[in-house]
């Protein structure tokens, strides 16, 4: 059973991180998107909504779960027995902080390896930092996201 996680803050999901999901589920018995609940960082959506929001855009994937997770992922990782993280690389920006994590990761279970998927060209630029940077002035975020969750970022940015 090869049962991978695909880490997250997800703050909030784009399509970036939809095409990694559909990409992975095709090539590992198990996904388990894995949620960080980081209590220090400044979210636009709880981690339960986060959760549940992922839960409702990967029903039709009958081999995607969502969990949160608190605290180091290696200990994640050992809790759900999962010894593959995966994580989409955009640019070779992303590359030096990737890799760095993706060792020391190693370092500390060496059974945990890291796959990197190569974000689709057409998602290169995207990030959650954009879809917020974006709609908190009220632009047009229908190319970065599902359009089910506009609504809830749009409401997230009248409060
Ligand atoms: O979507 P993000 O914010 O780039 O995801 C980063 C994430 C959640 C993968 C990373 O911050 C993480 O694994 N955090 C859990 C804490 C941890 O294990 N840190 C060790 C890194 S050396």
């Amino acid at each position: 059973m090869k049962r991978a996680i695909y880490p997250g803050s997800f703050d909030p999901i784009t399509f970036g991180h939809m095409d990694i999901i559909e990409r992975s589920s095709k090539m590992f018995d198990e996904i388990i998107v894995a949620v960080l609940n980081n209590s220090q960082k400044n979210s636009l959506f709880s981690v339960d909504e986060r959760v549940t929001i992922i839960k409702d855009l990967t029903k039709n994937y009958a081999n995607v779960k969502v969990m949160s997770f608190e605290g180091l992922l290696v200990d994640f990782a050992d809790q759900v027995d999962a010894n593959i993280i995966i994580r989409g690389l955009r640019a070779v920006t992303d590359f030096e902080y990737e890799i760095q994590i993706a060792q020391t990761n190693h370092v500390e279970n060496p059974k945990l390896d890291t796959v990197f998927l190569t974000t689709s060209l057409n998602y290169a630029y995207l990030s959650s930092s954009v879809v917020r940077e974006f709609a908190s002035y009220g632009g047009d975020i229908s190319k970065f996201v599902p359009e089910e969750i506009i609504p809830l970022i749009v409401e997230k940015y009248k409060k």
